[in-house]
């Protein structure tokens, strides 16, 4: 095994243009902006228009990264893609991108881990940096949830929007780059949240449609739960195996699925509003896109800089979740 340091050396992400507020969704389901953003913290996401697929949203977020990292795409030996809602089962939206983007020398394939994916996805395309096979991976997480919604079941459609982020992943000095992984699952949580109809155990057929199983369903309150002792304890694991405490963490960026969540976790964890990312009140819970966004926007910001040290936390459908600690 070598000893090549890996971490994040470009990033980059794209929002379609539609913006639908919490107004808007008055009018489609029994709800209120009221009721949204104090049970959420959402104010607004967006919605991409029906000719657009995750891929073009993951081109754009890409393109930005790469371009950020100062490389060109025929440099990137790897993609992976996070997704749950890819262009088709198969071929994979990663192979879809490779070509848009022009990049020649990369292998590609899809991660499916919900909105843990982009944390799966780092933590995967780390190891070949590590190990010495890759220079440059290319991380996406992409989503056009708004395609699996059922726009008249108010408990899920309020939640979600569309959007991509990217990363590079390349050989970074010694006191940069990832300090831990954790990556954890428990499938037998597997239908507190899913998209029934959607494979092979339920193809979809005309009465599939019919009873709305090809869109997403969801055990609010359960994935609540799960995702407020998940968050505490993967984020502590994270910090542990890096050798770290809580005060070396400069800045935290968790999955953006409900500020109810993340507020609890950092208060157990000791960890301030003031040093938590949030951006689910302009954009809802954008599943694997939501930790990448957040992570370029904080970049491009300047709320984390050069030299910092930051704590990434998903958690999501499968069940899955993953944390890391990396400094930028
Ligand atoms: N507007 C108005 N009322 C609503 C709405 C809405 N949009 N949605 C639900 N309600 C009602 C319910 O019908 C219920 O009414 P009842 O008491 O008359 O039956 C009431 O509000 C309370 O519903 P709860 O489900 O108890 O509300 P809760 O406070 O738990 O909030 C929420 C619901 C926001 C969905 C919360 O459970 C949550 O955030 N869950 C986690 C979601 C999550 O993080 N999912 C993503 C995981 S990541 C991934 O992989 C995609």
């Amino acid at each position: 095994m070598n000893n090549i340091n890996a971490g994040i050396i470009g990033t980059g992400s794209y929002l379609p243009q539609k913006i639908m507020t919490n107004k808007d969704l008055e009018k489609i389901v029994d709800t209120s902006d009221e009721w949204i953003r104090t049970r959420t913290g959402i104010e607004e996401r967006r919605v991409v228009d029906s000719n657009i697929a995750a891929s073009d949203l993951g081109v754009e977020a890409a393109t930005k990264a790469i371009e950020d990292a100062g490389i060109l795409a025929e440099d990137i030996e790897l993609i992976i893609v996070a997704t749950l809602t890819p262009d088709y089962t198969f071929p994979s939206t990663a192979c879809v991108i490779q070509h848009k983007i022009g990049a020649t020398k990369a292998a590609a394939f899809d991660l499916s881990a919900a909105c843990s994916g982009f944390i799966y996805g780092v933590a995967t395309g780390a190891q070949f940096i590590k190990s010495g096979l890759y220079k440059y991976v290319l991380v996406i997480g992409t989503e056009t949830i708004t395609k699996i919604l059922d726009w008249e079941d108010r408990s899920t459609c309020v939640l979600f929007g569309d959007g991509a982020g990217a990363a590079v992943l390349g050989p970074v000095e010694a006191a940069r780059g990832f300090k831990s992984f954790l990556l954890g699952s428990d499938g037998s949580g597997g239908d507190l949240l899913n998209q029934p109809s959607s494979g092979s155990k339920f193809p979809i057929t005309i009465d599939s449609i019919a009873n709305k199983d090809n869109t997403l369903k969801m055990s609010g309150s359960e994935v609540f739960k799960f995702a407020v002792r998940i968050m505490d304890q993967a984020s502590q694991q994270a910090i542990d195996m890096a050798g770290l405490t809580i005060e070396d963490i400069d800045f935290f960026i968790p999955h953006q699925a409900n500020v109810r969540i993340i507020e609890p976790a950092m208060k157990r964890l000791g960890l301030g509003m003031d040093k938590v990312y949030l951006n689910l009140n302009k954009y809802g819970n954008m599943s694997s896109a939501s930790i990448p966004v957040a992570l370029d926007e904080a970049i491009k910001s300047g709320s984390v800089k050069k030299g910092d040290t930051v704590l990434l936390v998903g958690f999501g459908a499968g069940l899955t979740w993953g944390s890391t600690v990396i400094t930028i």
